[in-house]
Parts: structure tokens; C-alpha cells; sequence
């Protein structure tokens, strides 16, 4: 059992999930199947996912004064989160995103993130002690980009190792990269990063990781879907092998991964082992559907018997 002192700081949604043969076109409606509303927002998802994974873990974020939000922070205590830097914002609505899976387990999501959208440097301050004290902090992009670079430099000048998850991707200045330690993006992001969106075939990861290594990041590691995962920080070059699974919905594998990664990193595990850990924990959670709901305990990651 992990006792990794971990602070997120980031989002919170309810996800309205609705399962469908395809994602709908432009101007298209589709009639789809079963329907579930469940906690989600990426920093929740990576919150409750160190939690589980056994790590004491404090949520930094914004819910608004409604039953949605109420309902996602009685899932944050029931998993063990310490909700004291959730703050209630008392105009704006709780962050809510409308989610479609479709039979190949991919999802296109739209986010109104409401309360999340107003998480200040201030809510930061008011936690930066707790930062202090942590081993790592986790942030992603769906908060304002000024809360995102107020945090790394709290983490930063403190010696707390920052883990920073690019999603949804938005340009990243260069003071900011260089004060994270581990930069966590999907292959798409990566390719945006590095300018190759368009280039349209499968990411050079490689070459793609070396060039976001020289924006200053201490350590790159790509998630890379049905491909695995790639790692360096420049000594290490090594591509993680994938989890073959039967998968149901990807939502929140990426949360997933980036927070295991991080609790394994701030375990002590090396930056390999820390990234073949996420991956177990990643392929267990696009077997299930819904976001938070499909985090699994660590007894389970160490008990799930995977097909490869
Ligand atoms: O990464 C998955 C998450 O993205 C969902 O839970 C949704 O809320 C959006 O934030």
C-alpha cells in the first residue's frame, strides 16, 4: 500500500454517457443505447484513481452550488479524497460533459466546464502548504492556464515533482515545461505539440518524445493506444509494450494512466516500471464503462489477469 502524498489540481465533471453504434456526424441524429450519468472531469478522474491506487490524495477544484456537485463530492470521500480544497462557486454550474462511446470503445466528448473555469491561483494559495508537502502534483488543462502555471511554480520552488497531462491540448509556454518533471501526453496531443497533427499517419514517437524533451520537461511519456506507451528523460528511450484487452470505453484511460504513473513515480519506481504500472492500470479501467466508476483498487490491478 502506498502512503505517496499526492495533490491534484484540476477539473471536475458529471459525464452523461450514452453508448451508440458511431459517433453522430455534423447535423446528424442517432438513436444510441444505454445511458448512465457518472462522476468525471479529468483531475477528479485522476484524484479518485490515486486514491484507489492507495496514495493520500487532496483534490484542488471548483464545483458549483448544485446537486452535481454535491453528488461529486460524496464520490470523492467515499474514495478517500481530502476534499478541503474543494471550493463551492456560488454563480457558476458544476463542470458537465456530454460523452458518446461508440461499438469500437472510442468516445468524442464536449465539455462545459462551468465552475471549473473559475479554480483562481488564489484556491491554489489556499492549498499551496498541502503542495509543499506532497511528493508530487498532478494538473491537466481543462482549468484556466493561468491556475496551471501558478501551481507547477508553487510545486516547482518547493522541490515537489509536477506531473503535467496536456488534456485538452492547448499550447504550452516554454517557462511552464520547464518546470515539469513529467510531461504525460496522448498521441494526438504529442503530434499537436510537435507540429505533426497533420502529417495524419501513426506519431514517430520517438522523435516526437526528443522534441518535446527540448522544450524542457524532465521526462516525456506518450501514451500511445493500441501501440503502448513510449518513455524517455533522456537517458531512458524505451517503448512499453501494450496490454491486449477486450476494450468497452477508453474515457478516462489517459486520467488513468497519468495518475498511476505519477503514485508509482512518487512510490519510488523508475520512470519504466512506474510507466508498465499505469499501463496494467489503464487497461483494466477501457474494459468497464464510465470514468471514475471504472478506477480500480490496487489489489485488483494486482490481481487482474490480463490476456497477454
Ligand atoms: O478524460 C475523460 C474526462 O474528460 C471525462 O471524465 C470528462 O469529464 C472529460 O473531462
Amino acid at each position: 500500500m502506498s502512503n505517496a502524498r499526492i495533490v491534484v489540481v484540476g477539473s471536475s465533471n458529471t459525464d452523461m454517457v450514452v453508448k451508440s453504434r458511431r459517433i453522430p456526424r455534423g447535423g446528424e441524429t442517432l438513436l444510441g443505447s444505454d445511458f448512465i450519468m457518472v462522476p468525471g472531469g479529468k483531475g477528479a478522474n485522476q484524484a479518485v484513481c490515486a486514491a484507489k491506487l492507495g496514495a493520500q490524495v487532496a483534490l484542488v477544484a471548483r464545483i458549483g452550488n448544485d446537486l452535481f456537485g454535491e453528488s461529486s463530492l460524496a464520490n470523492f470521500r467515499q474514495a478517500g479524497v481530502n476534499t478541503q480544497y474543494v471550493t463551492r462557486d456560488s454563480n457558476a454550474p458544476s463542470g458537465i460533459a456530454l460523452i458518446t462511446v461508440d461499438e469500437k470503445a472510442e468516445n468524442a466528448i464536449v465539455v462545459a466546464p462551468g465552475a471549473n473555469y473559475e479554480l483562481s491561483p488564489e484556491d491554489v494559495d489556499n492549498a499551496a502548504q498541502e503542495i509543499k508537502q506532497a511528493r508530487m502534483l498532478i494538473l491537466q488543462l481543462e482549468i484556466p492556464p493561468q491556475t496551471v502555471a501558478h501551481a507547477i511554480e508553487v510545486a516547482h520552488n518547493a522541490g515537489v515533482r509536477v506531473t503535467l497531462n496536456p488534456a485538452p491540448i492547448r499550447p504550452l509556454a516554454r517557462d511552464i515545461l520547464k518546470m515539469v518533471d513529467v510531461l504525460t501526453p496522448n498521441q494526438h496531443e504529442a503530434a499537436e505539440l510537435t507540429g505533426r497533427a497533420g502529417e495524419g499517419s501513426e506519431l514517430d514517437a520517438p522523435s516526437a518524445a526528443k522534441e518535446l524533451m527540448a522544450m524542457g520537461p524532465g521526462s516525456v511519456v506518450i501514451t500511445l493506444g493500441n501501440r503502448g506507451a513510449y518513455v524517455t528523460d533522456g537517458y531512458i528511450n524505451e517503448f512499453i509494450e501494450p496490454i491486449i484487452v477486450k476494450p468497452v470505453d477508453t474515457t478516462a484511460a489517459g486520467d488513468a494512466f497519468t495518475a498511476a504513473l505519477s503514485c508509482a513515480l512518487a512510490e519510488g519506481m523508475n520512470l519504466s516500471d512506474a510507466a508498465r504500472f499505469a499501463n496494467r492500470v489503464a487497461a483494466i479501467v477501457v474494459t468497464r464503462l464510465g470514468a471514475q466508476i471504472s478506477m480500480p483498487a490496487r489489489s485488483e490491478v494486482d490481481s487482474f489477469s490480463f490476456g497477454n
